[in-house]
């Protein structure tokens, strides 16, 4: 596990509007070791949101609802295996 990994979810107007509060709060519940959870904000994706960014990976996820979270923790923070479905097609188009 990469202990300096950090998860990124936008706490700005339109993620807000999309559900991107309870996302955090899923993501802290989470509590994955060696990763650290952080409200930001405006991401640029405005249209896609909630926006979730996960570095060092840089792995954008758009569309994201709190019902996603178990997902993204069990497959990508876990098994290194990111959730192709959810990613944001602008930053990973092969995908
Ligand atoms: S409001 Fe979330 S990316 Fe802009």
């Amino acid at each position: 596990m990469d202990s300096s990994r950090q998860i990124l979810v936008c706490q700005y107007a339109n993620c807000l509007r999309n559900g991107s509060a309870a996302v955090l709060t899923a993501f802290q519940s989470a509590s994955v070791p060696g990763a650290m959870v952080i409200g930001c904000g405006c991401q640029g994706q405005c249209n896609m949101g909630a926006t979730v960014r996960i570095l060092p990976d840089d792995s954008w996820y758009c569309r994201v609802k709190a019902g996603d979270v178990g997902a993204i923790v069990e497959q990508h923070l876990k098994q290194g295996k990111p959730v192709a479905a959810l990613l944001h097609p602008r930053f990973h188009p092969h995908v």
